[in-house]
C-alpha cells in the first residue's frame, strides 16, 4: 500500500487522545508573587530544568521572565541550547556538572555558565577562554551539606584562589543547595538548613572583600519561602514557579496557581455485570453491576503504573474512582454513578475542572513519589497546549 504525501501531512488534533495544558499566565503570576517575597535586591532565577518540569522550557521562560525573573537554570547543555536557539538572551546556568572540552568549549560560545566543583574544570575553561581571548564568566558550587555536586567546602578556597589566578575566568558566583528545607520547618529539617546556612555565610565571610560583582545563591522554592536569610543576592526558584508550595502544611493558605493540567478523553463506554475483573492481573473485581469507562491515557504517557486503583479523575467537575490496572496507553475509571457521561468526554486527570481540583500532592501521596516527580513525568507523547 502506498501513502500519499498527503496523507502522511495530517495533523492530529493535540486534544485528540490525551494532552498537557499549559497556563503560561499562571507562570508569570507566580513568578510576580515570588518577586514579592524576595529580600531587597535579590534576584530570581526561574528553575526550568527537565523541559520546564514538565510544561515546555520555552513557555516557561518566557513566562517568567515576564514575570520578573532574570536568569534561568538548566540541568543539561542541550537544555541550555535549546532556550538560546529560542532567542532567550538572558543569563542561563548550567547546574549539572560539565567535564569535557567539547561542552564547555559549547558554553562558552553560546554565551552560557557553567557550573565548576573542581579545579579540573577550572583549568579547562581557561584553556577553552584563553584559546578565543575571551573571559568566561562561570559560578562555582560548594557542598555545605547536600552532598551531591559541589566543591568540598573543606577545598573550596584553594578552588577560588585558582580561579583568581586564572586571567580568562570571571567568577561570576556561587552557590550552594539545600538538602531539606522542604520539610516541616522544625526538627532534622531546621537544624540541616541552618546547618547549611552558617556554612555558606561564613564560607562568604572569608572571601575577599573586593568581590562585589559575585552572585551568591542558595534557596530553591523551599529556602525562598523559608527565610530571607537564605536569599543572598539571588534565589533559584522551580516548583513554586509552577503553583506549588514545597511546604504542604502551607497549602491551604498559598495562592500560588497550578500551571499544568492533564486531561485524556474516554474511548469507550463498557457495562458489566458484578464480579468481573478490570484490566491486567484483575486487582479490581466489581461489587455491582458497573458502567466502566476506557480513558486513552496510560503509564506509557506519565501517569505511573503505581497509582492503580489509588486515584480519582474529574469530569465535568465531580469525582470518579480509577479502578484496575493503569495500563501502557490506557486506564479505567467506574462511572456508575453517572449515566450521561459519553465518548469523547474529557477526564481531567490532574489540575483543575469546573472549580474542583486534582494536585500533584494527591498522586505523590498515592505512590509514594513528589510533585516534582509526578511534573517531569509527563512523556513527548503529550502534546502540550498552552492556553
Ligand atoms: C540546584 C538546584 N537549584 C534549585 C532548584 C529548584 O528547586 P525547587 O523546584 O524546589 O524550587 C533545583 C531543583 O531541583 C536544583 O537542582
Amino acid at each position: 500500500m502506498k501513502y500519499n504525501s498527503l496523507s502522511l501531512d495530517t495533523t492530529i488534533d493535540p486534544q485528540q487522545r490525551a494532552w498537557v495544558e499549559v497556563f503560561p499566565d499562571a507562570i508569570r503570576e507566580n513568578t510576580q508573587l515570588v518577586k514579592t517575597l524576595l529580600a531587597e535586591n535579590c534576584l530570581l532565577m526561574a528553575v526550568v530544568k527537565a523541559d520546564g518540569y514538565g510544561h515546555g522550557a520555552g513557555t516557561v521562560a518566557e513566562a517568567a521572565l515576564e514575570g520578573g525573573a532574570s536568569n534561568l537554570g538548566v540541568a543539561t547543555l542541550q537544555e541550555a541550547l535549546d532556550l538560546r536557539k529560542l532567542g532567550i538572551t538572558c543569563p542561563i546556568l548550567i547546574l549539572g556538572n560539565l567535564v569535557n572540552f567539547k561542552d564547555l568549549d559549547a558554553c562558552l560560545n553560546w554565551d552560557l555558565i557553567p557550573t565548576l566543583s573542581s579545579t579540573k574544570e577550572a583549568l579547562l575553561c581557561q584553556k577553552i577562554a584563553e584559546s578565543y581571548g575571551k573571559q568566561f564568566t562561570i559560578h562555582i558550587k560548594v557542598d555545605t551539606g547536600m552532598t551531591r555536586l559541589g566543591c568540598d567546602i573543606s577545598a573550596v578556597q584553594i578552588l577560588i584562589n585558582l580561579i583568581d589566578t586564572l586571567e580568562n575566568l570571571v567568577l561570576g558566583g556561587i552557590y550552594s543547595h539545600l538538602a531539606m528545607a522542604d520539610g516541616f520547618r522544625h526538627g532534622q529539617s531546621e537544624i540541616i538548613t541552618s546547618l547549611q546556612k552558617q556554612r555558606f555565610k561564613s564560607l562568604l565571610s572569608n572571601l575577599k572583600p573586593a568581590r562585589t560583582s559575585l552572585c551568591r545563591h542558595l534557596a530553591n522554592s523551599a529556602g525562598t519561602f523559608r527565610d530571607k536569610a537564605l536569599h543572598f543576592d539571588m534565589v533559584r526558584v522551580g516548583l513554586a514557579l509552577y503553583g506549588y508550595n514545597p511546604f504542604e502544611d502551607f497549602l491551604d493558605n498559598c495562592s500560588l496557581k497550578p500551571a499544568l493540567a492533564v486531561r485524556a478523553r474516554i474511548t469507550l463506554i463498557r457495562d458489566v455485570p458484578a464480579q468481573t475483573g478490570i484490566s491486567y492481573g484483575h486487582n479490581f473485581i466489581t461489587k455491582r453491576s458497573s458502567r466502566l469507562a476506557v480513558v486513552g491515557i496510560g503509564y506509557a504517557d506519565g501517569v505511573s503504573r503505581a497509582l492503580s486503583g489509588k486515584i480519582s479523575v474529574l469530569i465535568n467537575g465531580c469525582f470518579y474512582p480509577q479502578v484496575g490496572s493503569i495500563t501502557m496507553d490506557q486506564l479505567v475509571i467506574d462511572i456508575t454513578e453517572n449515566k450521561d457521561i459519553r465518548i469523547g468526554d474529557v477526564v481531567t486527570l490532574l489540575g483543575s475542572d469546573r472549580g474542583v481540583s486534582i494536585t500533584p500532592y494527591e498522586w505523590s501521596q498515592a505512590c509514594g513519589s513528589i510533585p516534582w516527580e509526578i511534573l517531569c513525568s509527563f512523556k513527548y507523547r503529550l502534546p502540550r497546549v498552552v492556553i
